[in-house]
This record gives C-alpha cells, sequence and structure tokens, in this order.
C-alpha cells in the first residue's frame, strides 16, 4: 500500500474546503429535518482541526483565498458553515463540523490512513462515545462499515487525490459503498485541474449503475492548464430532499466571495443520473 504524503494543514480552509464545508453543513442539517438518528462515515478524515495561524497553513497562505474571505461578514447562505469557524487559530475539518452537528443519537465513523493524523483525530476525540476513530484504508471502510445499522447515513468521501488514479479508486468506492447501501447519501469532493478525469468519474459513475446522481461545482477559470487547481466539485448521491433549489444561492455566494472574476468563471448544479 503506497504511503500517504499528503498533509491537509497544508491546505486546510482554502477554497476546496470551503465547497465542501459549506455542502457538508447543508447535507447534515437536511437530512435532521426527520428525527430518525443519523450515520455519518468520514473516509478521508484527516486530523480533525487545523491552526491556520502558524504551521503548515502559513507556508502556502491557501486559506486566505478561501475561509479568509468568508470570516468576515458572511453572505446569510453560509452563516451556518462560517459560524463553525470560530478562529484562524482553529479551522475545524470535516470530522469536528461533523461532530459539532451531530444530535445526542447520531453517530459517527471517521477513517484515516496516516498514523499522526489518526492520532491527532483520537486525540480530539477521546472519550467522545458517539465518534469511532479508526486508523484504516477509508476505501476498503466502505465495504467493512456500510450498511449502518441506523439505515440513515451520510458517506462523506475526501480523498487527497495525489495523483490522477484516484478519480478511478473513486468511482470504484462508490460503487461499492452504493451497492451496500442504496439508500445512503454520499458526497464525494474532487479537484477540478482538467475536464478530462472529471468527465470519466461520470461516465464511470453512469456506466456503475447508479442512479440518482448530482454535481455541484464551482470553476475559478477555464480549466486548461492541468498544474492548478482551476475548481472543485463534489458529486452526491441520492441528494436530500431540495438539495437542487438550495444549493444554487451557496455557490453562487461563495463564487462571489472566492472568484476572481477569471474567464471561464462558474457555479453549476448538475444532475448526472436520474432517480
Ligand atoms: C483531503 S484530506 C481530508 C480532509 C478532511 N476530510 C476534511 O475535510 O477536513 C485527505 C486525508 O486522507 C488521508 N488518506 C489518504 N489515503 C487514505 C486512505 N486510503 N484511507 C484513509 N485515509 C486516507 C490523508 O492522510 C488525508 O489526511
Amino acid at each position: 500500500m503506497a504511503v500517504v504524503n499528503y498533509r491537509h494543514a497544508y491546505h486546510a480552509g482554502n477554497v476546496g474546503d470551503c465547497l465542501k464545508h459549506a455542502v457538508l453543513v447543508w447535507l447534515i442539517r437536511a437530512m435532521q429535518r426527520k428525527p430518525a438518528p443519523l450515520f455519518v462515515l468520514d473516509t478521508h478524515a484527516g486530523a480533525g482541526c487545523y491552526r491556520l495561524d502558524e504551521g503548515p497553513a502559513t507556508r502556502t497562505g491557501e486559506w486566505r483565498h478561501g475561509i479568509g474571505r468568508l470570516l468576515h461578514d458572511p453572505p446569510p447562505v453560509l452563516a451556518a458553515y462560517v459560524h463553525l469557524v470560530q478562529s484562524p487559530s482553529s479551522y475545524p475539518g470535516s470530522p469536528a463540523i461533523a461532530r459539532a452537528l451531530m444530535r445526542g443519537d447520531d453517530r459517527m465513523a471517521c477513517c484515516e490512513r496516516h498514523p499522526e493524523e489518526a492520532s491527532a483525530l483520537r486525540s480530539l476525540f477521546h472519550g467522545d462515545r458517539q465518534v469511532g476513530v479508526h486508523c484504516r484504508d477509508g476505501w476498503e471502510a466502505l465495504g467493512a462499515l456500510l450498511p449502518p445499522h441506523e439505515k440513515r447515513g451520510l458517506v462523506l468521501i475526501d480523498p487527497p487525490f495525489e495523483d490522477t488514479q484516484e478519480f478511478t479508486a473513486l468511482a470504484q468506492g462508490l460503487a461499492i459503498g452504493w451497492r451496500r447501501f442504496r439508500t445512503g447519501v454520499f458526497a464525494a469532493w474532487y479537484p477540478i485541474k482538467q475536464r478530462a478525469s472529471v468527465r470519466q468519474l461520470m461516465t464511470d459513475v453512469r456506466d456503475g449503475g447508479i442512479r440518482d446522481v448530482v454535481t455541484v461545482e464551482l470553476v475559478f477559470r477555464e480549466p486548461v492548464d492541468p498544474g492548478r487547481l482551476n475548481g472543485c466539485g463534489m458529486l452526491l448521491i441520492n441528494p436530500p430532499y431540495r438539495f437542487e433549489a438550495e444549493l444554487p444561492p451557496i455557490l453562487a455566494a461563495l463564487l462571489d466571495r472566492l472568484g476572481n472574476d477569471e474567464q471561464g468563471q462558474a457555479a453549476e448544479v448538475r444532475r448526472i443520473a436520474d432517480e
């Protein structure tokens, strides 16, 4: 198995996190419209919490183009997300965001393969009986931890995309997870560096027979330079009721704050496969 070099601390709070975490907050709140307990599986969980004011984040400064542009006077549609970020000394990763929203009978399993990140996550949730932290492979967990006994669940898949093979791994992981848990809500983040990998992902998902698939994308410029993060997207399976109606204003607000008015800038919600 390949060694994980990626450390999310360098990228925490960047534009990709802003899209992912704003969508995550919307999804959890939407799923909590029903009182039945909810299970969250975070397959690539990271360390759970990041300092933006020192260490790796200051070396890249990526957060300044992301959450740094939202902290002051956040647009109302992003307030629920931004209010979870108390200060640049503590940016919540996906497990901390989900945990902040969980109710008394909701449950979460976090998988993280990097031992140091998993250890940080364990410390964050030490003694928390509603959260399980597993230092294990997140792809393999899609087969092992699904379906949950709650029968209602959100599966967040957020691989590091260190190489383009991860688009193939994502399509395979979605197919495995969906076959085991057909009613589950799946949310997978992906980078848009060039269109070809993203198009192939959509083809693979459709060819796998997965139904009810929608994507949301923020594109900051024409994706012609594959060496840059030109945009990012999330692929949703079984999106909750009103997703396609309520996401456009969230995307528009993100693009308004995070975009630089470059050619090709766009915010899109697209249906990939019907119900
Ligand atoms: C993009 S980061 C996750 C960020 C996190 N989801 C968040 O939003 O705060 C990806 C994480 O996946 C971990 N990782 C890489 N390959 C993995 C695998 N096969 N299984 C589980 N974790 C993995 C990396 O160590 C890294 O911490």
